[in-house]
């Protein structure tokens, strides 16, 4: 998992006065709303004897949060400000927690997990939609046992959802996919992918929409919709669906509790029938597709994205997905990687490791005043980092094939 980028972790309106324990990249955090509405997301772990803070309280003016263990108060930079057992002695140096910025956007928390200084940092996504009013929205979880990367490629994968989706969108009749490119920043890959619509007997409320456009239009021939999709670093995909009647479009923030299990956050948008008993509707549907996708993705291995390229077969099609593979094994190659070994265990473990927060190397003054260790780099799975588009390992099958 990369550190250093904004992590979507949460929706804005789970946050409130009161201390939220999150798990997210395998670590403990807690958040909270302080008096200024600001959400503030501090490690969940004391650094006294290692209590969790997510399970204390906050002060009366709801600007620190109170330790459930000791009583230790820690204020929304991580700084502690109290030690009730010895309120005559000056507060050590090293009392102090990491705290992450955090920025709220598009109805996400967005958690800034690493150590970079403000103006290094890389840019939240611009997704225009999430704030445009013509738009009706509802936002939900989908909990699965997959790892993030396997969740947010299948959401990049347009030759799937014949196969998976065959009943809902895609065509199994002509699952089909015409060569499409990847339009790139070092943080998106955004794709227009031309996918045949369902088959005509379809049911349900967009089934019966896309069974009059085809009487009218094209009688029982394929439709040809554009679909554009892609990914926004570290978790997000977008996905816009041309309908007959309107505009639908659906992003995900794949949020890795741990390396095994994700809580997709989604945002389902629709500037067509507004009223809410169709917000019921689009939740069952959205959720009935993660579904499909977990009866798939649950046997999917490794279980874990691969780092070398030649370790699965890419075709032509899978552009998207390789085009977010070699940018992300950039990231680790200039240790964004965490080891996540050291962060997530199997057993009990003696040792507090956490991602690096930004006090840590920007303040000179504080270099030696962290009790807990900062997690190192992950270590390059399955070989060193030899893949480069030089090699034929690092190539792909089609680009093998076309060269
Ligand atoms: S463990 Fe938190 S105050 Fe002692
Ligand atoms: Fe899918």
């Amino acid at each position: 998992m990369l550190k250093n980028l904004w992590w979507p972790v949460e929706f804005s309106s789970n946050v409130v006065d009161r201390p939220l324990s999150l798990q997210a990249l395998g670590q403990y955090f807690v958040l909270f709303r302080d008096s200024k509405g600001q959400v503030n997301c501090l490690s969940d772990l004391c650094v006294h004897r290692g209590g969790p803070l997510s399970e204390g309280w906050l002060t009366d003016d709801k600007d620190s949060i109170v330790c459930p263990y000791h009583g230790w108060q820690y204020g929304g930079d991580g700084q502690c400000t109290k030690i009730p057992a010895q309120p005559q002695r000056n507060i050590p140096t090293k009392a102090r927690v990491d705290s992450y910025p955090v920025i709220e956007k598009y109805g996400y928390v967005w958690t800034f997990l690493g150590d970079l200084p403000e103006e290094e940092r890389p840019p939240i996504p611009d997704i225009p939609e999430l704030d445009d009013p013509q738009f009706k929205r509802v936002e939900g979880s989908y909990y699965w046992k997959v790892n993030y990367e396997r969740a947010l490629e299948n959401g990049m994968d347009g030759s799937h959802a014949a196969f998976v989706h065959g009943s809902r969108f895609g065509n199994i009749k002509d699952p089909s996919v015409p060569d499409f490119d990847v339009t790139t920043t070092p943080w998106s890959g955004l794709s227009t992918i031309p996918l045949k619509a369902p088959p005509k007997n379809l049911g349900g409320l967009w089934g019966k929409l896309f069974k009059f456009k085809y009487k009218k239009e094209v009688g029982d021939g394929p439709v040809l919709t554009h679909v554009k999709a892609g990914y926004f670093l570290p978790n997000i995909n977008v996905l816009y669906v041309p309908l007959p009647i309107g505009n639908m479009v659906l992003i995900d923030a794949h949020v890795p509790v741990d390396e095994n299990h994700t809580r997709s956050m989604y945002i389902g948008l629709r500037d067509f029938i507004k009223a809410e008993w169709a917000d019921k509707d689009t939740h069952k549907r959205i959720q009935d597709i993660f579904k499909q996708d977990d009866s798939v993705l649950k046997k999917q291995r490794p279980e874990i994205l691969p780092y070398q390229l030649s370790d699965e077969l890419h075709i032509r099609s899978d552009i998207l997905q390789t085009t977010y593979r070699r940018r992300r094994n950039e990231l680790l190659d200039q240790g964004w990687g965490i080891d996540m070994h050291q962060i997530v265990g199997d057993g009990p473990r003696d040792v507090a490791v956490v991602i690096p927060s930004p006090a840590r190397k920007n303040n000179p003054e504080l270099a030696n005043a962290w009790v807990h260790k900062e997690v190192s780099s992950r270590a390059i799975l399955g070989g060193s980092k030899v893949e480069t588009a030089t090699n034929a390992g690092g190539q792909t099958a089609y680009e093998i094939e076309e060269s």
